[in-house]
């Protein structure tokens, strides 16, 4: 009756990755416990997820090398494996919320979110890709298009695309204030997607910067977001909150890769009780203001909380 923050599964996303072939579950080193899943293994370990109560997750493609080029052309490819995942999740569990990523990294050769000349990131020459994209999804069946590559109006472009192609429906989570952060290392070990050249602070958020991200806010917002995300969380929790406090769309939170491997680092050594942790983590998201958060903890928290 006294608590002012109710945390439940209902509040979280989980993300998962899926890559090409059969029989694969391999576990990411600096992120234990996650894994590397071809289509047929993730099925079944979303359906234990389901049974948790778990309806919402996002899903990160692993590309193999070969298929990564300069224009990232393989994520609008039909023949991409993500695409197909895509459909057959949705084909299984039609009741989830499924939501995707759209950037370029996974499937660029230069391990960015946008395209590269001469070591420069070409803003607006990336939007078509990235509508490309979001529409190959959504033919796909995803619910929810997740641009996280921080690109200037790609919202509005984005947008634009899926309704010309007849997706009005298809959502917008708006990676809105995502920052150039430390903290992303274990999931781009996850992806193989580190840049190979330069850093990524031309397009994400510097982190000493707080005002910006109100401008985000508004760009996003007025471009048709539906959602708006502040990433990572735990160290952007005042970002969070006044993401909240201004604007009347919900807002999520990743609690990112680099977050939750610092628990899992701990809580290994003895230092943490990981449960504990993990859930004072969630709880203190949730408090700043995040109607909902994606999290690696999400499977462990759904157990944790199991009635
Ligand atoms: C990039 C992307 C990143 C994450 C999600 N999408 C990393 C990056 O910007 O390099 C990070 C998520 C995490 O660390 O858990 N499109």
């Amino acid at each position: 009756m006294v608590e002012e923050t109710n945390l439940s599964v209902q509040n979280l996303i989980y993300p998962m990755f899926v890559e090409d072939g059969k029989a694969i579950k391999t576990e990411i080193k600096s992120l234990p416990n996650n894994f590397r899943f071809s289509i047929d293994q993730l099925l079944p370990e979303m359906e234990s997820c389901v049974n948790l109560g778990i309806d919402k997750f996002v899903l990160f493609p692993a590309i193999a090398e070969g298929l990564k080029n300069t224009i990232a052309s393989h994520s609008y490819s039909t023949d991409n494996f993500y695409l197909d995942a895509i459909h057959k999740v949705k084909n299984e569990f039609p009741n989830i919320s499924l939501m995707s990523d759209v950037a370029m990294d996974p499937y660029s050769s230069d391990g960015h979110d946008g395209l590269v000349q001469n070591g420069v990131i070409l803003n607006d020459q990336t939007l078509p890709i990235l509508g490309k994209m979001a529409v190959a999804q959504a033919q796909a069946g995803i619910d929810i298009v997740g641009p996280s590559d921080m690109m200037d109006g790609r919202i509005g472009f984005i947008r634009d695309e899926l309704d010309m192609a007849g997706f009005s429906d298809t959502s917008i989570m708006s990676y809105t204030a995502k920052y150039a952060s430390s903290f992303y290392g274990p999931f781009r070990d996850a992806l193989d997607s580190q840049p190979k050249s330069g850093d990524k602070k031309s397009y994400q958020m510097n982190p000493s910067n707080k005002n910006e991200a109100l401008i985000e806010a508004e760009l996003d917002y007025h471009e048709g977001a539906d959602i708006m995300m502040v990433k990572p969380a735990t160290c952007y929790l005042d970002i969070i909150h006044l993401l909240k406090e201004n604007f009347d769309i919900p807002i999520t939170a990743y609690n990112v890769s680099g977050e939750c491997a610092m628990i899992y680092a701990a809580a290994e050594r003895g230092w943490l009780n990981y449960n504990d942790a993990m859930s004072e983590m969630l709880l203190s998201i949730r408090r700043a203001g995040a109607d909902g958060i994606l999290t690696y903890f999400a499977k462990d928290f759904a157990k944790l909380n199991k009635r």
